[in-house]
């Protein structure tokens, strides 16, 4: 995993090569998919101004089956079926399709269908490809004049990425020093709404694959609205079993900003604050990527001190495996 999550920089700069497919223009897309795949749609959804919204089940939200709406599925294996669901609602509906992949069932009728398509190398896990599977969906949305992303802000964030996981950086440094921090502490990654959101969903999800490891995420200002509320009851628990993680940008806003600082004071009685990281960069891509680099190398850091293999998702594959099974 640590070599996969080194190609982050060789995955982006591929991406800036990607020639844009040029189609029609839209003023809505929704991205289907799930896990690693899905969350491409998180990151672009922040980054564009245009509406891009997620889907992340089977068939197509209620809305979108009339709507007119292009509808994007991304599918590392191509074989998700919560994903080829969304893609057979869509099609049923006659809605204008297209899809980033690197194989399977989703490569396949992509092919046939000669839908706008981004294929990317197979051979990761599907979460190690974001950097390939992200890429291919700005370049679409780029082609529906969606997203205004182009070669050099991918390039951009390609360098920082590699400085970012340069073996001497001081990012691994101080990715190791929270990892320990967090040591035998379920994460709560908290984040703010907009381009850290799905950053903090990021960590979240990288900490459960890699590290096998319980966390959840949340978003300031909404969890002032209820989570502020929840460590009272069970503190004798969560005062030594609980750490939090802010993820910070510096577009995050005065009021947020005052919102983490009183949040911190206000659950610091019962809760164990553990640090907070701040995104790098100057151009959105690039911060929202840096975040993310930086919850990789945590969650591999959590991995090395549970002694466990990032690599295998096993309960991921046998849940898989039984539901296939199944009638459906
Ligand atoms: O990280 C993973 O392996 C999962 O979250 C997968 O991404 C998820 O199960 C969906 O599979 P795919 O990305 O192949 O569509």
């Amino acid at each position: 995993m640590q070599r996969m999550v080194a190609t982050w920089g060789a995955q982006l700069r591929w991406a800036a090569l990607l020639a844009q497919p040029q189609g029609p223009s839209l003023d809505q897309v929704l991205i289907c998919g799930m896990g690693g795949s899905g969350i491409s749609g998180d990151f672009a959804a922040a980054l564009c101004s245009a509406p891009v919204r997620v889907h992340k089940g089977y068939g197509l939200p209620a809305w979108a089956a009339n709507s007119g709406t292009a509808v994007l599925a991304v599918s590392y294996s191509g074989n998700t079926e919560e994903t080829l669901s969304a893609v057979e609602a869509a099609r049923a509906g006659g809605l204008r399709l297209a899809a980033v992949t690197s194989g399977g069932r989703l490569l396949e009728v992509a092919r046939s269908e000669g839908w706008p398509l981004v294929e990317v190398p197979g051979g990761l896990q599907p979460r190690a490809a974001l950097g390939y599977l992200l890429g291919g969906v700005i370049s679409l949305l780029g082609g529906w004049g969606i997203s205004s992303i182009g070669p050099n802000e991918l390039n951009a964030a390609a360098a920082l990425t590699d400085s970012l996981l340069d073996k001497a950086s001081a990012a691994r440094l101080d990715a190791s020093r929270l990892a320990a921090s967090l040591d035998g502490r379920m994460v709560g990654v908290y984040g703010s709404e907009g381009l850290v959101a799905p950053a903090a969903q990021r960590w979240k999800t990288q900490i459960n694959e890699n590290a096998k490891w319980p966390a959840w995420w949340a978003l300031l200002p909404e969890l002032d609205h209820n989570e502020v509320l929840s460590w009272s009851s069970l503190s004798h628990i969560t005062r030594d079993k609980v750490g939090l993680v802010v993820l910070r940008d510096r577009d995050e806003g005065a009021r947020v900003a005052a919102r983490v600082r009183i949040t911190a004071e206000v659950m610091d009685r019962d809760v164990n604050w553990v640090g907070e990281v701040w995104s790098q960069g100057e151009l959105p891509l690039e911060r929202i990527v840096s975040l993310a680099v930086m919850g990789d190398l945590v969650s591999l850091e959590l991995a090395r001190l549970a002694g466990v293999d990032p690599v295998p998702v096993e309960a991921i594959e046998e849940l898989k495996q039984k539901l296939a099974e199944e009638p459906s």
